[in-house]
């Protein structure tokens, strides 16, 4: 699967089977797994294994196959456990996704922790995931969102506008990883340290991380870190809340019902131990086992690697895009690739990005195009209606680059663009 230090994108390519399509009659060119991550052979093969072999509830039967339906389940939380370097599976709740994650933490722990006139501080680079649920936390309770700036060149946090924030002494700090747009890494480790000077808790939006650079949860010291198994080649439906075991311990259960209980009487009930309180009804047990194949997938890969890969290939596209004339590219650019993931958002000036993502589709080449539902950061701070963008991961390759180049001239040629 790799040659030593590289990856080899050629043998990757073999276990995904989407790239044996053709989109508009060329081969699929992925752009877009920002968005989306495709899906490997092993772990589409993980899900048709436990219906045709072992499918059975979970944390219910005491025969065989639900006991090995339980353990696969176990045995996934155990995974990503071990992948973002938490303690252990009573730190991971499974949900649907990132949203799902946050929106946990806003209800739950927001709902106890947050009164009238609290500070809670997001940023201008924020998801509408990360953001949305804040909004409506603080309209709920009276509390007051506040927002980190960017720097001058909408590129990365404004760090003394972060500090001054702090001085508000927020309940909450909850901050992106890295952008979805700009592909800004921002530095949670040092974040953190600060709002904890502060008594802030902390929590990681790891959407854009955790798929594609090595996380390590303790060594950033947040409370909570959310994540969806879908952009890192797991299924869409699950997804992950972290959370310490002091914060999750002291949080209530948002749904109640089978699963989630130890005991209860017609007007008691007791909660089961973490992270199951968290977890009411029948599990997404296909999603859950099926995530685990794509951890084993990323770890066979390994962290390390997929990133180093993503940033030759982001250094490559940014040298690539800042030699084109009249691009404009958001986010850090090409002498700043150590903070950039696998994301490059750019505007070609005189054509619109849904015609740019047309053309492209045209090619064979997906990508994104529009606010990237994170509509402050693209509407109000860079002042765009829509951006383009392109997305890596550990299937690209400079060819890919390459022919995201030749289809700008094609818009350049059809706009009549210099
Ligand atoms: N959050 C996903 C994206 O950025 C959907 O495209």
């Amino acid at each position: 699967m790799t040659n030593g230090y590289e990856i080899n994108v050629e043998d990757i390519k073999k276990d995904f089977p989407i790239f044996k399509i053709n989109m508009s009659g060329k081969p699929l060119v992925y752009l877009d797994s920002a968005a989306t991550s495709q899906k490997p052979q092993q772990v589409i093969d993980s899900i048709v294994k436990y219906y045709s072999e072992y499918n059975a509830n979970i944390h219910r039967g005491i025969y065989d196959i639900a006991e090995r339906a339980t353990e696969e389940y176990t045995n996934s939380k155990e995974k990503l456990a071990n992948l973002i370097g938490a303690n252990s599976v009573r730190n991971i709740v499974y949900v649907r996704n990132t949203t799902e994650a946050i929106n946990l933490v806003a209800l739950s722990w927001g709902n106890t922790n947050i009164e009238k006139g609290d500070h809670i501080l997001i940023s201008d680079m924020e998801h509408h995931s990360n953001l949305v649920p804040w909004q409506l936390l603080a309209k709920r309770k009276g509390a007051i969102l506040d927002y980190i700036k960017l720097d001058s060149n909408n590129e990365k946090f404004d760090m003394e506008n972060f500090k001054e924030n702090l001085e508000k002494n927020p309940k909450i700090v909850a901050v992106t990883h890295a952008s979805n747009v700009l592909g800004t890494i921002n530095d949670v480790k040092y974040i953190t340290k600060e709002a904890k000077k502060h008594g802030s808790v902390v929590l990681v939006d790891g959407a854009q991380s955790a798929p594609h650079i090595p996380v390590n949860v303790k060594s950033i010291g947040c409370d909570f870190f959310a994540l969806s198994a879908h952009k890192m080649l797991g299924p869409t439906g699950i997804g992950a809340l972290y959370g310490t075991e002091e914060i999750l311990s002291s949080m209530e259960p948002l749904f109640g019902g089978g699963d989630m209980i130890d005991a209860v009487t017609r007007y008691s009930h007791s909660w089961n131990s973490l992270p199951w309180k968290f977890e009411a009804g029948t599990s997404n047990i296909e999603g859950g086992i099926a995530f685990g194949a794509a951890i084993d997938y990323l770890n066979t890969v390994g962290m390390e690697k997929i990133r180093r890969h993503e940033e030759k290939l982001v250094k490559y596209a940014l040298e690539s895009l800042e030699s084109i004339k009249n691009i404009e590219i958001y986010g850090p650019k090409k002498d700043e690739t150590s903070i950039k993931s696998g994301v490059v958002s750019f505007g070609i000036n005189g054509a619109h990005p849904h015609d740019v993502a047309e053309i492209f589709n045209s090619e064979g080449i997906a990508i994104r195009a529009g606010h990237h539902c994170a509509m402050p950061l693209v509407t109000e701070v860079l002042r765009k209606g829509a951006v383009s963008r392109m997305s890596f991961y550990l299937y690209n390759n400079e060819e890919d680059i390459d022919k995201a180049v030749a289809a700008i001239s094609k818009v350049k040629k059809i706009f009549h663009l210099e």
